[in-house]
């Protein structure tokens, strides 16, 4: 009896183990030493040249690295005031008011309970985070500059404001059971440098995993909701998009671009004959990565350099882009070229070479590419709300104006036509995207 409990103990502890699988940084093989003994320099913080900036600024840049008021922000509402829902399969969740209002907010956190918030999920009243906040990556986020974020939050106009109630199903309502996740899946530890790789890597490499959680959309989940990093940065879906393979794979990630793509792409939102951000990556690189420093910029692109190529398959993977002179789409569905020359030519030309704006051209796009096309259907469903000054020209929405026939037809037309294999969507299957976002 004994020996068939401890067996099966051990059977059950190896398959959390294996789920659980590598972390973030395990890829390089190399040495992991405390922040003080790396010998380079520091790699966490603020950019060198702000080091001397006060604890407000220094806070504003790591609070926007680390982009708190995307998720802490209801679409109209005040910054930080939370209220923003999470649509997941079972059921709806709310971003909660992080602003320094003390009966709402956060204004009752102490420096001890911040840092339990950010490092092991766990709220002020001892309740589990559910880790739709994202402190799986936070937790390599160092006391120091985690500090300096709550003094950031604590200096802006306290808002009062409480969320919606959760809507989520038995067994998901269950926060206590978020314990037992976090004691599997929360490494629970702060960044420690890797001895085997520059301090511009070991810099990239804190801004990406700690602070911009680049991993959290990119990196497929396992089993139990948590980053299999066997895939690390190979796509993921999110919020009804699918977030690219951003590995270093030659024809899905990003092995075929050159280092300036990746920069310009991460920090204005566009590279011509790539693609332009959209969706849940236009709003990353307009409240976060816009804002960083192009040292800061460069340091991330060496760190993606180096994180290998997935092997990745499957329908939802782009393919490599088509040449300019495809035209397939002519015959593909003769409903969507009617939509397309009514709404779309007009901004994307026949041509898909946008003669209004080089933030619209078609061809080469990483979206118009990926035949499962679910980051073409959402910005016809919603447009794109960029914020940064170089794309005056935005997208409208078109999700009111058009059946869910009308824009199955539109994208397979434009995937067909501007991409390298046309997407064949059915109504149905944009009725499901719809619902996710
Ligand atoms: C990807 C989305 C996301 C990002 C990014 C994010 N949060 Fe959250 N956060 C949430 C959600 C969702 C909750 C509520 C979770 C719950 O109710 O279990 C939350 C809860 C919190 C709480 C607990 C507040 C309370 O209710 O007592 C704190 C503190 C917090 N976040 C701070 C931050 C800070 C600081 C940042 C940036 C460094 C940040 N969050 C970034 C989604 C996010
Ligand atoms: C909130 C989710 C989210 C986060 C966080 C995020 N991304 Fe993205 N990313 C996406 C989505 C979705 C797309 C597809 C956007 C589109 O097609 O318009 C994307 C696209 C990209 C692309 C373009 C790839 C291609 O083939 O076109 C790059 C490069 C990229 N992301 C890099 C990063 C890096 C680096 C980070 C962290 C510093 C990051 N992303 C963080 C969701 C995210
Ligand atoms: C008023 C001009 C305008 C119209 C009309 C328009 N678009 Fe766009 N579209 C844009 C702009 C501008 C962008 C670039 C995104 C940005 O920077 O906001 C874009 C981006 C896109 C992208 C993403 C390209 C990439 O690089 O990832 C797709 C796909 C797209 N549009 C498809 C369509 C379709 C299909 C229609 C018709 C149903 C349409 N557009 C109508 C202006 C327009």
């Amino acid at each position: 009896m004994i020996g068939a409990a401890i067996a099966g103990a051990v059977v059950a502890l190896g398959a959390v183990w294996y789920v659980r699988g590598p972390g973030p940084l395990a890829f390089t093989g190399g040495k992991n030493v405390a922040v003080a003994d790396y010998k380079e320099g520091d790699p966490t913080g603020v950019p060198a040249d702000m080091r001397q900036a006060s604890l407000l600024e220094r806070g504003k840049y790591l609070a926007e690295a680390a982009d708190c008021v995307v998720c802490h922000t209801a679409p109209g509402g005040r910054k930080y005031a939370g209220g923003f829902a999470f649509k997941l399969p079972f059921g709806t969740m709310y971003s909660t008011n992080i602003t320094p209002d003390s009966e709402t907010g956060i204004g009752k956190y102490t420096d001890q309970e911040f840092l339990d918030a950010m490092h092991r999920g766990v709220r002020r009243d001892g309740a589990r985070l559910y880790p739709a906040m994202p402190y799986t990556s936070y937790t390599f986020v160092t006391d120091a500059d985690a500090l300096a974020i709550k003094a950031y939050l604590f200096s802006l106009v306290p808002v009062r404001a409480v969320p919606p109630a959760n809507s989520l199903m038995f067994p998901f309502n269950q926060r206590w059971a978020m314990a037992f996740w976090s004691v599997v899946f929360n490494p629970d530890t702060r960044f420690r440098p890797d001895t085997s790789q520059s301090l511009k890597w070991n810099r990239g490499a804190y801004l990406a995993e700690a602070l911009a959680h680049c991993g959290e959309c990119h990196t497929p989940r396992n089993i139990g909701f948590a980053l299999d990093n066997r895939k690390k940065f190979a796509g993921a879906p999110v919020a009804g998009w699918h977030a690219s393979d951003i590995s270093s794979d030659r024809t899905t990630g990003l092995g075929g671009w050159t280092d300036d793509d990746i920069a310009s792409y991460l920090s204005v939102g566009h590279v011509s004959g790539r693609g332009t951000a959209s969706g849940p990556m236009g709003e990353a690189v307009d409240h976060s990565f816009s804002k960083m420093t192009k040292t800061d910029i460069d340091a991330m692109v060496t760190f993606l350099r180096s994180v290998p190529p997935a092997t990745s398959s499957g329908p939802s993977l782009k393919s490599a882009p088509a040449p300019l002179s495809h035209t397939d789409g002519a015959t593909a569905s003769l409903l969507g070229k009617k939509v397309f020359e009514g709404a779309c030519v007009s901004c994307h030309g026949w041509s898909g070479e946008s003669a209004v704006s080089k933030f619209a051209t078609l061809t080469g796009s990483s979206a118009v590419n990926d035949p499962s096309a679910v980051n073409v259907v959402q910005i016809v469903i919603s447009g794109t709300r960029r914020l940064t000054p170089s794309s005056a020209l935005s997208m409208p929405s078109f999700g009111h104006a058009f059946s869910d026939d009308e824009i199955a037809a539109v994208v397979n037309y434009v995937t067909a036509r501007f991409g390298a294999k046309g997407s064949s969507l059915t109504a149905r299957d944009i009725a499901d995207l719809r619902a996710q976002n």
